[in-house]
Parts: C-alpha cells; structure tokens; sequence
C-alpha cells in the first residue's frame, strides 16, 4: 500500500525517514570492525589469524541461532500440556539446528586449511584464550540436559572458573531452569496408549520378550551342528539376556540405569516400536531429531579433537587442558540424550511385537470409518 493512503494511525511516528539500508540493518559496520588479530597488535602479523577469529565468530553466531531455537522449543515443551500445533515446530526447531551442527562440523575443515606450522605464527599470542571460554557452547550443553556430575574434569578446576562474570552468572540461571532433557522425561511421562485398564504395554512387551528368548533357546538346544556343551551354554545366555531386558521394567526402588523416570523410557520404548501408528509419528521423528542432536555434537566434539591433535599433538591446550585427551574424553562421556541410544538394545523384531487392542488401534489412527446407523 502507498504511504499516502496508509491510514494515519498505522504510519508510526517513529517510522524512519530513509530507507533501510542494508549494511545499518545487519551492523555490518560493527561486525566487520570486530577482527583484531592479536599478532598485529604484537607487531608480528600472521596471515592466518583472520581466518582463526571468523571461523571462532561464526561458531558464535550460530551457537546464538542455537540458543534462540531452544528458547522457542523449550517454551513450547515446557508448559503442563505440549498443545499439538507446537508439536511439529519443536520437531522443526530440533532439524533446524541439527543442519546447523553439521554446517559446524564441516567448518572445521575451512580451518584446517591453516597448517600447524601458520597456527604456530601466532598461537603464543592466545594463552590462556581457549575455546573451552565459550559461554554459549556451555549454555547449549546445560539446557540440553548435560548434568555438572557427568563432566570430565578439566584441569582440577570447575568449568565456570575460566568464564567472565557475566557468563557465569547465564550459566547460573540455565542451570536453575528445566533442561530439555526434563521437559523430555515429563512429557513422555504423560503418553497415554502405555499403561490402559485393557492393555498394559510393559506387561505385554515382557511377555513378548520372554517367548522369543524362549524360541531362540529351544532352537540352539536343537541344534544338532552344535555340540552338547556348547548348546547348553548358548542357550543359557540367551536365558540370562532376560534379566537385561528386565532392567527396563524393573520396579523403581533399585538404581535405575537409566537416566529418565522408567515412565519415560517406557513410553519412549512404545513410541519407538510403534512409530508406524500416526498419532505415534511425529513423536518419532521428536525422539529421532533428539537423538540426532546428540550424534552430532558427539561427532563435533571428535572432529573437534582430531583437528587439535592435527594443530598440537600432545600439547596441552591455550586454556591448560591436557589437549586432544581431554577432548576425547569429552566427546566419550558428554552425551545427553544416550537412554534414547540404549534403547536399541530392548528392541524386538516388529512380527514379535505384541498386537495391540483394535480399541487402541483406532485411537492412534487418522481412519475414520464411517459408523453405522444406529
Ligand atoms: C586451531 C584450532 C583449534 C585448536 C588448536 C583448539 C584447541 C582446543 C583445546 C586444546 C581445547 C581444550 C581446552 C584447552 O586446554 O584449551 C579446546 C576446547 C574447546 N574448543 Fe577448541 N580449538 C580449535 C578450534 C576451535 C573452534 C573453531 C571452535 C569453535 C567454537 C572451538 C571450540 C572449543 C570449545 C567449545 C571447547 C571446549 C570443549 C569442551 O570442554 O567440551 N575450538 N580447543
């Protein structure tokens, strides 16, 4: 519409004079002002530095996107109710910033076109600046669900030490808000289909897992091929694996393995076996986005510590840590999402699984048949 037939009360005072210019619009001023390479200052300049500082800066920029995806995804999943319409956009949020882990893992090799005889040009210059300062990728890891119990020691010292005040105090209220990983554990929680007054899934499922540990121990012990001892000896395994199975089941007075409530990894069990099932779908595809998030930091984390051992070898790191062991311990232990991973391990064959109750059938159905007339 022409400004002059806007009626006047949408033409804002404040509405600008000049257009919109797209360098005020992105700061670019501001952002492009932002390379001091410390070697300059120092008086030895270092070509490679540029290089160094935009692909740190650009991981900063889209550690932010990150953060901004999870601001939406964690207010939709956080309520006591996920309404259905936020469904599909905290699964979109999760793909979103999958792409962007992996844009961060392929980065890795603009920056490896710097040898580490040009990082040695400048790296003095750096201590005790390390990637290991960076606020955001704490943020990240935090509201995802990675617990302060679960992380590698870094030189004797709390992570946060190394932080500026006002990361510190970010970290702090993360830390004091609901994690995804929470906001997961409730929400599986609440699935209805799992525990009904006609059908009790992990009733069900046991019963199913016992008759195929069966089967297959009755099939070695007929084995001919197999001689007796060996037989027995297979087919005892077998039995004993049940035990393994039960762990998903087992009341929970005992410690629990997992790292959510039983309730959740039920439910998540259901959803994973029953995925084909419609209203089951987009629950997948949330687990599956979840558990991508996490192979692909896990694959960060690795590509991040063999690029370092390209860099420094054995070296400690700028920021005093004992270099690519610490950061392959990191990528070994930081995982957030692995009871989705361990699930696998429960898994049965889709013509064993139990037939659900055509009641339960029709209410994770999109058929809708017509009824007849009364
Ligand atoms: C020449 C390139 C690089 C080298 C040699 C390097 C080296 C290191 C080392 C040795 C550490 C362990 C802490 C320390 O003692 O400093 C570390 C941690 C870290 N680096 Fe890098 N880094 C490089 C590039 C990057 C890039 C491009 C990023 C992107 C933001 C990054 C992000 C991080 C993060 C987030 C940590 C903490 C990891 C954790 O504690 O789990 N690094 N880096």
């Amino acid at each position: 519409m022409p400004k002059s037939s806007m009626p006047k009360s949408s033409m804002s005072k404040s509405s600008p004079q000049v257009a919109l210019h797209y360098a005020d619009y992105l700061k670019l001023a501001a952002v492009l002002s932002a390379q001091a390479p410390e070697s300059t200052r120092h008086g030895r300049p270092a070509h490679d530095e540029m290089l160094f500082i935009i692909v740190h800066q650009t991981y900063e920029l889209w550690f932010k996107q990150i953060l901004h995806e999870l601001d939406r995804i964690q207010i939709d999943f956080g309520g006591e109710v996920v309404e259905d319409e936020y469904l599909g956009r905290i699964v979109h949020g999760l793909e979103r910033i999958n792409e962007i882990l992996k844009l961060l893992i392929q980065q890795l090799e603009v920056l490896e076109t710097m040898t580490p005889l040009d990082f040695l040009d400048f790296r003095d210059f750096l201590f005790p600046a390390s990637g290991f300062q960076s606020g955001q990728f704490r943020l990240i890891e935090i509201r995802l669900g990675l617990a302060r119990g679960m992380r590698s020691q870094y030189a004797g010292k709390p992570f946060e030490d190394t932080l500026t005040e006002a990361d510190r105090s970010r970290i702090a209220t993360a830390e004091r808000a609901p994690k995804l990983i929470d906001q997961l554990d409730r929400w599986l929680s609440r699935t209805p289909f799992v525990h009904r007054p006609d059908y009790d899934f992990s009733l069900e499922y046991r019963k199913a897992v016992k008759q195929m540990l069966e089967d297959d121990a009755a099939r070695v012990r007929a084995n001919a091929t197999m001689r007796p001892q060996q037989r027995e000896a297979e087919a005892e395994r077998i039995e004993a694996s049940l035990e393994e199975f039960q762990a998903i089941f087992a009341p929970a007075s005992g410690p629990s393995p997992w790292q959510m409530s039983r309730a959740a990894v039920q439910a998540a069990l259901f959803i994973i076996v029953y995925r084909d099932r419609p209203v089951l779908q987009l629950p997948f595809r949330l687990l599956a986005a979840l558990m991508n998030v996490d192979e692909l930091l896990t694959l960060w984390r690795y590509r991040h510590a063999l690029m370092v051992q390209r860099m420094i070898g054995v070296k400690i790191g700028t920021g005093g840590s004992a270099g690519h062991d610490y950061l392959r311990d990191t990528a070994a232990k930081h995982r957030i999402f692995s009871d989705l991973f361990r699930l696998s391990t429960y898994l049965i064959p889709r013509s064993r699984l139990p037939k659900l109750p055509r009641e339960l059938e029709d209410a994770m159905g999109y058929r809708y048949a017509a009824r007849p007339s009364a």
